[in-house]
């Protein structure tokens, strides 16, 4: 495990969160001061233990502007390959776009990869697009159906046992097939799992996000304009 052991995990972020909504809730401060309120009372071996866990800073921030902001939760069965690909190439496309009010993060139906960077392959073939590949793997949470707008499975069975952990039928709603989002690969009906197979899988990967990402980013914009 390359995971720091005083980086926050989801928990630790989470009950920030609600500590932070209570101070809201109570003081009546803005998000801004709220955040500076929280920084100067959580003592300094907690600031720079948030500092460090730089993955969780993503989660934080989805968190923080959860009522502002839009977010996406990418999740494959690792999060180690597709996923976390999935992540990069939206993220770059909001940096492209200057979509800041999408936030995007990525998990995995099983913890199998817990704490891990993405698979050396997939890092290999993302990188060679520019791509840099830095998540660490991380389970789907019951709070990512409360947190994320959107939950995008990359293949049926991330998608049906998406739908199994949803809690209320708002939260199942929130979940959907990348596939739905092809416009040019229309032929495919998921991203395959590239894991067992050669290096064409992490290549067709990565071209099947480029147009799923393109049009989901299409879509959201849409949205907002009606
Ligand atoms: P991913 O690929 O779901 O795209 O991250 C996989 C990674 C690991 C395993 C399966 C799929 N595995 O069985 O360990």
């Amino acid at each position: 495990r390359s995971n720091s052991s005083n980086s926050l995990d989801f928990k630790e972020v989470y009950s920030l969160y609600k500590f932070t909504e209570n101070i809201r809730f109570y003081k009546g401060f803005s998000r801004q001061k709220t955040i500076k309120f929280t920084m100067q009372n959580v003592g300094s071996d907690f600031q720079i233990n948030m500092l460090k866990s730089c993955d969780k800073i993503t989660t934080f921030a989805i968190i923080m502007g959860k009522s502002e902001k839009y977010g996406i939760l990418f999740v494959c069965l690792g999060n180690i390959c597709r996923s976390p690909a999935a992540q990069a190439v939206m993220q770059r496309i909001i940096e492209e776009r200057n979509l800041s009010d999408i936030v995007v993060d990525s998990a995995g139906i099983s913890s199998y990869h817990q704490g891990d960077l993405p698979d050396q392959r997939m890092r290999i073939h993302a990188r060679r697009r520019g791509l840099d590949l830095t998540h660490r793997s991380r389970q789907v949470k019951a709070d990512d159906f409360e947190l994320f707008d959107l939950i995008v499975a990359m293949d049926d069975s991330n998608y049906d046992q998406l739908r199994r952990l949803a809690f209320t039928q708002e939260e199942a709603d929130k979940v959907v097939r990348i596939a739905d989002y092809f416009r040019q690969f229309t032929t495919y009906d998921c991203i395959p799992d590239p894991y067992y197979g050669g290096a064409e899988g992490f290549e067709i990967v990565l071209d099947l996000l480029d147009d799923a990402c393109h049009s989901i980013a299409d879509s959201i914009a849409k949205h907002k304009l009606e």
